[in-house]
């Protein structure tokens, strides 16, 4: 059986998402977030890019988890030039389980697994509103690179933030 674990957080574990954990990640998308996908869509991910598909478990249940795509496309950093980008899909955190560092250690896991996927760059969209999400992620060291107009189905602006992997090593 393949071993899952990545580390500890105080009584928290990170690791990998099993195909078991599903049900659970997808009532947490469900209850967090107002963006929501099919189960197939969640299936997929974990069978494309298992490495970065990451949760957060307390007591054996999953309280949080991120999930992220492998892409090919044009650079966030280099004009006209195309790279292996990884994109965070969905993060998120169950209420009772934030301000814990969770958050923080899901993205930085995630960032590792997908430079050892040869990825260059990570990104991802993020609403404007979402001042904790942003706080976050520039911890982190991404930067927003733009910001869209009306991306969101509400008509939200999603900034879209990148963090490039290659410079920070
Ligand atoms: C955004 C989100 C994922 C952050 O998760 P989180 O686990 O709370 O994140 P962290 O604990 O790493 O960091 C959050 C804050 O807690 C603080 N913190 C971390 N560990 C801490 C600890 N042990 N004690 C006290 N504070 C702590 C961090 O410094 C940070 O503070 P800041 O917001 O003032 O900068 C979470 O709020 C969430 O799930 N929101 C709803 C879904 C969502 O918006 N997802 C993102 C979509 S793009």
């Amino acid at each position: 059986m393949e071993n899952l674990f990545i580390n500890t957080i105080g009584d928290y574990t990170v690791r990998k998402c099993s195909k078991d954990d599903l049900s659970e990640v997808i009532s947490i998308n469900f209850t967090t977030l107002p963006e929501h996908y099919s189960d197939y869509f969640f299936e997929d991910l974990l069978r494309s890019a298992p490495e970065s598909f990451l949760v957060a478990e307390k007591d054996g249940h999953v309280v949080g988890y991120i999930m992220c795509r492998v892409e090919y496309g044009f650079s966030n950093f280099k004009r006209f030039s195309l790279t292996r980008k990884g994109h965070v899909v969905s993060l998120a955190i169950t209420e009772g389980n934030r301000r814990k560092g969770l958050g923080d250690a899901l993205v930085r896991n995630t960032i590792e697994a997908l430079k050892l996927k040869g990825c260059t760059e990570v990104y991802l969209e993020v609403r404007v509103s979402n001042h904790e999400a942003v706080r976050l992620y520039q911890r982190i060291g991404f930067e927003i690179i733009t910001t869209m107009e009306g991306y969101y189905r509400d008509n939200e602006e999603a900034h879209l933030m990148a963090l490039n992997i290659a410079a920070a090593q």
